[in-house]
């Protein structure tokens, strides 16, 4: 199949200060190729200065998540013949782009961080001095949040962190998810202080294009609900400043 691509550019290095479209014709592609090998061949065979994150072309390490005809998608996931013979790509929004399809991520990444995305237990290990095991019914709770590649699909796919970058937003709460609900951890009280911030989960409006954005078939918008949750139960017990909870209004 022939191929017309529209592709988003910027490199004010090149004397461009602002974005914008450039075409490109791509012809004999087979249906079954992935949206970033035909970016692999405008970049190989016709303009080497265009710029885009990848790296294991296989929907693993998240880095080329891209709004592709109007739609968050990684684009090593995406095949031509799902997408179409027109096939418009940019930046993920929300971000600065520094060139093309690049975007900065540091304050994705500083989002990321505040929610303490890590396992926090000082407690004895067990007896044998073996790792602290789960039961399977544990491990349920966050299998899916487990499963986040931070790609930052749902996050830039938001209204809410559109209108305010400073939301923690959807993929730093899946993250906390993982932890929050992970019954080994003990870091529950400082990560409800942050998520109960004002800019923290309430900035959430249930618009829900964070779910269907998901590469990994995450349910972001199930585990936003159970985040608001525990931060609501957080504030109840006393756990956090039960003001928090007046600012999901
Ligand atoms: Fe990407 Fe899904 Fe994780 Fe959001 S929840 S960062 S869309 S993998
Ligand atoms: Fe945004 Fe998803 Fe909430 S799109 S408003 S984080 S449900
Ligand atoms: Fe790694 Fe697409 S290149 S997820």
């Amino acid at each position: 199949m022939d191929i017309s691509f529209r592709i988003r550019r910027y490199n004010p290095e090149a004397g461009r200060p602002k974005p914008y479209w450039q075409e490109f014709a791509l012809n004999d592609v087979e249906p079954t190729q992935r949206v970033l090998e035909l970016l692999h061949r405008v970049k190989w065979e016709q303009d080497g200065t265009l710029a885009f994150r990848r790296s294991c072309s296989s929907g693993i390490c998240g880095s080329d998540a891209m709004r592709i005809n109007g739609r968050n998608a990684l684009a090593c996931k995406l095949l031509a013949r799902d997408v179409g013979p027109k096939i418009q790509v940019e930046p993920i929004l929300g971000l600065r782009v520094i060139k093309d399809l690049i975007v900065d991520m540091e304050p994705f990444l500083a989002h990321y961080r505040q929610v303490l995305p890590w396992f926090v237990n000082d407690g004895p290990l067990p007896a044998d001095g073996r790792e602290r095991l789960q039961t399977q019914e544990d491990k349920d709770l966050v299998t899916d949040s487990t499963n986040c590649i931070l790609c930052a699909a749902c996050t830039t796919s938001c209204p809410s962190f559109w209108a305010n970058g400073e939301y923690v937003g959807p993929a730093a709460i899946v993250q906390a998810h993982r932890f929050l609900f992970d019954t080994r951890d003990t870091g529950d009280d400082a990560r409800l202080e942050a998520l109960g911030a004002p800019d923290g989960v309430w900035r959430c409006r249930t618009i829900f294009n964070c779910t269907p954005a998901c590469p990994r078939g995450i349910e972001v918008t199930r585990a936003i609900g159970e985040v608001k949750l525990a931060v609501r139960k957080g504030a109840t017990a006393g756990i956090i400043d039960p003001a928090t909870i007046k600012q999901q209004h």
